[in-house]
């Protein structure tokens, strides 16, 4: 019993830390509800609320580049990633655990949390990132594109 006390103060502290004003997805101004990417950038970190807008990012590619996202936090949540109209696919599935914190965006790739990875052609697009699975109610994700130099022989 009080160590769910205890839990779930860290993890309102985590996720107040990690998104801004817990109680105000309202008003989170370092998020807008549409963003942009920029290839070989750092990870992008975003913030996801159930019944919030989803998170929609434009940008254009001239060379071929992966689009990486990955849950942060707590494990357990899962997205669903269209661009344009489109579906590219859903990360993995991942059981719900708030035992470690994934801060890192590379540690939580290499340990476990739900991500994805697609190949995006050169072009227009207009990411959409569905939340599919939120046991948390809220969370917090990163996503960022990678050039890809293609292997021509
Ligand atoms: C949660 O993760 C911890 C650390 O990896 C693991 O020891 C534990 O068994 C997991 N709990 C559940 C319910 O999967
Ligand atoms: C991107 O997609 C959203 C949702 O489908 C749409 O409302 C918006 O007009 C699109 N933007 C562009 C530039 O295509």
């Amino acid at each position: 019993m009080m160590n769910n006390v205890v839990l779930t103060i860290l993890l309102f502290t985590l996720l107040s830390a990690a998104c801004g004003e817990f109680n105000g997805y309202r008003s989170l101004p370092e998020h807008p509800a549409v963003d942009t990417l920029v290839v070989d950038d750092e990870w992008k970190q975003f913030c996801f609320t159930t019944g919030h807008a989803p998170t929609r990012f434009e940008f254009r590619t001239t060379q071929f580049t992966f689009l990486e996202i990955t849950d942060l936090y707590c494990k357990g949540d899962q997205f669903g990633i269209f661009d344009h109209e489109s579906l590219l696919g859903s990360t993995g599935d991942a059981d719900s655990n708030c035992t470690e914190n994934g801060e890192n965006p590379n540690d939580a790739v290499a340990g476990g949390w739900s991500t994805a990875k697609f190949f995006l052609p050169t072009g227009n697009h207009n990411v959409t990132v569905l939340v599919l699975k939120n046991p948390y109610k809220e969370g917090s994700a990163a996503i960022r594109l990678t050039s890809v130099t293609p292997i021509l022989k």
